[in-house]
């Protein structure tokens, strides 16, 4: 095991009704002025906006809004967020969504503060010193930015998705977690949660460090869990026990606790984010077609931790370990068949994908080679999203 660091300082607060508390948590870390941000509507249909509303203004917190924002968010809207709170001594960002909504916010959180243009955070010109706090009132468990350190905004010139990665900085102060406000999820974006969280482990479980039998149990127990619930969020969609089980597997998957003491991947939400960069795919669903050809790939190359997956998540009992990984692979396909995802660029709605310009785009803003449990450049990128017909 590697030495590490982890520090996640959010709060969170789970269960239900626990939106009511927000303007208590705001008042807690200091927030006097508050911009809301959220998503293309659903949160004012389901009349949570205007709860958290109410909350704010049960404890005297001021607020503006600033709605509209779309999966796979812009950098447009990260810049007239941070003009907005320039303009309006905002002092606290809260999102009351999903990861779109977050990793907005976190953009706008970073980038107000800082005289230079918010991009240079994400493309790795400087580095994040100081962001005004964020708190989130999560809808949707799936790209764990609840928990995270991390956002990731595309630039609308030249379409280039990236993720800014930060130790503390852009951890929400506090994260409202109420599994009912989950009930509303249509199936499709309920499976595309439920595959995101699980390659957030995966880029996190596919590594070379060895001796991690901890951190490699806790992931495993999260995936097992994943799948179980899963099948039951899908099948009753207001199971109050299975869909909060799934809410934390979410947070759990990707706020730091499956990669410490180990080197991590990440090469499969690369390749995948050059696809929801130029396709516009949902991030979820995009995942169920790269990790399975990502795996087969690496299978190929550096069995032994697929094999690992194979017999300890997916209960295969083969004794040799390609056989055993291979089979892994087809039943992680067939769970994600069975929860509606797609396996293929066509049943992604990808009829004729530019493969040259993915690979081009990939290797141009993400490094060469990328990932680290197989070491990939443009060939074996080329040959993994060839994988994917
Ligand atoms: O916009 P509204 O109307 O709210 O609808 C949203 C949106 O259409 C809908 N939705 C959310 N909660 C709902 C709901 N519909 C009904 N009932 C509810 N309770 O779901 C749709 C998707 O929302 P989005 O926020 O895009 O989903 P998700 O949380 O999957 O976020 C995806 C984004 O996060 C990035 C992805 O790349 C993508 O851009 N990621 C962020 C990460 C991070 N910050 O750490 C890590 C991830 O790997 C990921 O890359
Ligand atoms: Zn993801």
């Amino acid at each position: 095991m590697n030495d590490f660091t982890y520090w996640a300082p959010t709060k969170y607060v789970f269960g239900r009704d626990a939106e009511n508390r927000v303007g208590q948590l705001a008042c807690e870390f200091g927030g006097k002025k508050v911009l809301l941000v959220y998503g293309g509507g659903s949160v004012v249909r389901s009349g949570l906006l205007e709860r958290v509303k109410s909350a704010l203004d049960l404890s005297g917190i001021e607020y503006m809004e600033m709605g509209g924002i779309h999966p796979n968010p812009t950098d447009d809207r990260v810049y007239e967020g941070i003009d907005i709170v320039r303009s309006n001594g905002i002092d606290m960002l809260i999102a009351v969504g999903g990861g779109s909504v977050i990793d907005t916010a976190k953009g706008i959180a970073c980038g107000a503060p800082y005289e230079g243009d918010f991009w240079d955070f994400y493309c790795g010109k400087k580095i994040v010193d100081k962001a005004l706090p964020v708190g989130v009132v999560l809808t949707i468990p799936a790209a764990g930015s609840e928990g995270s350190g991390n956002s990731v905004i595309t630039k609308l010139d030249g379409l280039i998705k990236l993720s800014l990665r930060t130790e503390h900085w852009l951890r929400p102060r506090f994260s409202v977690m109420n599994p009912e406000l989950t009930f509303t999820l249509p199936p499709y974006q309920t499976a595309c949660g439920i595959v995101d969280m699980m390659a957030h482990i995966f880029e996190r479980y596919f590594t070379n460090t060895p001796d991690c039998e901890v951190t490699d149990r806790v992931a495993e127990g999260v995936l097992k869990s994943i799948i179980a619930e899963g099948h039951k969020v899908i099948d009753n969609p207001v199971d109050y026990e299975a869909r909060a089980n799934v809410m934390w597997a979410a947070t759990l998957a990707h706020n730091g606790v499956c990669g410490t003491g180990r080197v991590e991947d990440w090469s499969s939400h690369f390749i995948e984010h050059e696809l929801s960069a130029v396709y516009d795919v949902a991030h979820g669903a995009g995942l169920a077609v790269v990790v399975p050809a990502w795996m087969r790939y690496v299978a190929e190359r550096n069995v032994g931790r697929v094999a690992q997956f194979a017999r300890r998540v997916m209960d295969v009992t083969a004794a040799d370990d390609r056989t055993a990984a291979l089979e892994g692979i087809e039943r992680l396909r067939s769970f994600y068949h069975g929860i509606g995802m797609p396996l293929s660029f066509t049943e992604l709605g990808i009829e004729q994908p530019d493969i040259p310009r993915l690979v081009e785009k990939l290797h141009e803003h993400k490094g060469n080679p990328i990932g680290n449990y197989v070491k990939l450049g443009p060939e074996d990128t080329d040959a993994i999203y060839r994988l994917m017909y």
